[in-house]
């Protein structure tokens, strides 16, 4: 027979298939149709300019071969444009951006292209659980995050923090890039959620704190920020060493994006954005309703789209599935530190919403 090589049998279980599964098994068992705020898909698409920008431009003759490998310059510019009008930091175009087809991808590549094989990666926990998968295809070892008097090659942290909806703390960008410069380690700053702040907040880029670009890396994705995340389009910026190897990979691995989702990328990045504004006030609304739901409970969320609440005794996220018909993501799924808490979905129609929060009610009365 022949054998699964290393690489493929030592990838972790894909912790979003596995409660898929669980939550179509749960449809399927019949009863009450199933509210499902266990997802983090955004519920509404881009502007209607960003997809004009797509269509007219798929409608060109020229656009169809393959795209520069490494993206559209004016790509690049108009992520780098947007980086200085709305976070403040000033980034080289050509040496600080690389363009990702998504920024999942971007997570993956980043451990390849920081860490050798046997090294340590620290990771946040409760944390994204791709994460894992970024650890196991570089043949690393994780870590949890415990404060930074850890020994390590490269860390990723990520505010406003999938599944904990916490945005950074006071300083501690900083801290990681003092970590960084004494460990001569690289830190990822994943910023999947960076523009989904609530109460006022700014939006807060690793980049714009000193020396984080000798450091390391941010992930800027178009998803939440712009609901594209069916386009798989995003950026890897600040260290230009970083952005060059990722490039270089990519190189080998992948022959560019399709033109039109650049040009729309474009669209999005130089055109108006009051729909970003939207998107954040919808979920700061959500947001309120449901911690006001959850009075009780102790739940959080200052930015993302999805509140952390902690379950209270006797209750599983099994039990609200088969018992009450809600999908929630269970905690333990982001971590061991994870366990006793949930994560539910913002991403969702205000009726779906309220009747989730209908049934947890009634789950925790
Ligand atoms: C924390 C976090 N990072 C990264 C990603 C990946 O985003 P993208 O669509 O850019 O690949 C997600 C998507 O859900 C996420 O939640």
């Amino acid at each position: 027979m022949r054998e699964v090589p290393d690489l493929i049998s030592r990838l972790p279980d894909q912790y979003f298939t596995a409660l898929l599964g669980r939550v179509a098994a749960a449809a399927l068992a019949g009863g009450e149709p199933l509210v499902d705020l266990g997802r983090g898909n955004p519920e509404v698409g881009p502007p209607e300019h960003v997809v004009r920008a797509l269509t007219e431009c798929a409608g060109r003759d020229d656009v169809h071969g393959y795209a520069p490998f490494s993206g559209l310059p004016a790509l690049k510019e108009a992520i780098a444009i947007r980086y200085g009008e709305v976070y403040g930091v000033h980034l080289d175009p050509s040496r600080e951006v690389a363009v990702l087809p998504g920024t999942k991808t971007g997570l993956m590549e980043f451990a390849m292209c920081a860490v050798e094989s046997g090294g340590t990666i620290v990771l946040p926990d409760p944390g994204y659980p791709d994460y894992f998968s970024a650890v196991a295809l570089a043949g690393a070892k994780d870590v949890p995050f415990d404060g930074f008097d850890v020994a390590a090659d490269a860390m990723y942290l990520n505010f406003p923090s999938n599944p904990t909806a916490a945005t950074a703390p006071d300083g501690l960008f900083a801290e990681a890039v003092q970590w960084a410069e004494r460990s001569e380690a690289w830190v990822l700053h994943d910023f999947a959620y960076g523009d989904l702040v609530f109460d006022g907040r700014r939006p807060q880029s690793f980049l714009a704190v000193e020396g984080a670009r000798r450091v390391g890396i941010e992930l800027f994705s178009m998803s939440k920020t712009y609901g594209m995340a069916g386009w798989r389009l995003g950026f890897a910026l600040g260290n230009a060493e970083l952005v060059r190897r990722i490039e270089l990979l990519q190189d080998h691995v992948f022959a560019g994006i399709f033109r039109p989702v650049q040009e729309a990328g474009i669209a999005a990045l130089t055109g108006p954005q009051d729909s970003v504004a939207e998107r954040r006030t919808t979920y700061e609304r959500r947001r309120n309703r449901a911690l006001a739901s959850l009075e009780r409970i102790e739940a959080q969320s200052e930015g993302t789209f999805f509140v952390w609440f902690r379950l209270p005794d006797e209750i599983t996220v099994e039990s609200l599935l088969v018992e009450h018909r809600v999908a929630l993501a269970p905690g333990e799924g982001f971590g061991a530190r994870g366990a006793g808490w949930a994560r539910l979905s913002l991403a969702v129609s205000d009726e779906i919403l309220d009747r989730g929060l209908e049934r947890l009610r009634a789950a925790f009365a």
